[in-house]
């Protein structure tokens, strides 16, 4: 094997690997819930407070600072991240590349360019249905 064979043989290697690497990277921005049904309790924990948020089966439920209920997908678009939630503006905010969402889950400020996924909250006493 000759020197040009060897690293074009690496180079086939390389691209080999980060292919799949890419693909799944990608799939992140997809991996919003889909069919999503559950219920909290929200008279105990995080949710008990305005402004506490948690998350719970890929959703990040949040209770602002006026007592409403969000809810949104957990990871951020950009690479998976699990956003947070920032109450004093009402935002979601990705602690990994910095990204900001709106309280509709809409992108504000970059790297992400894919909103995340909103979903409906119905409260019936201290129970919080969460459902797409
Ligand atoms: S993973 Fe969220 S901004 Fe990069």
């Amino acid at each position: 094997m000759d020197r040009k064979e060897f690293f074009s043989q690496i180079g086939i290697g390389t691209a080999a690997l980060l292919i799949p690497a890419c693909l799944s990277g990608c799939s992140k921005s997809d991996s919003a819930p889909t069919n999503v049904d559950f219920t909290i309790d929200v008279s105990t924990g995080s949710l008990a407070t305005n402004g506490g948020y948690l998350v719970q089966n890929g959703v990040l439920v949040a209770r602002t600072t006026s007592g409403s209920f969000l809810a949104v997908s957990a990871a951020c678009t950009h690479e998976g991240t699990n956003v947070q939630y920032v109450s004093s503006t009402n935002s979601f905010t990705c602690p990994n590349h910095n990204a900001q969402f709106n309280s509709t889950g809409a992108v504000t400020q970059g790297p992400a360019t894919k909103n995340l996924t909103k979903y409906n909250t119905t409260l019936t006493g201290t129970s919080l249905r969460v459902f797409s």
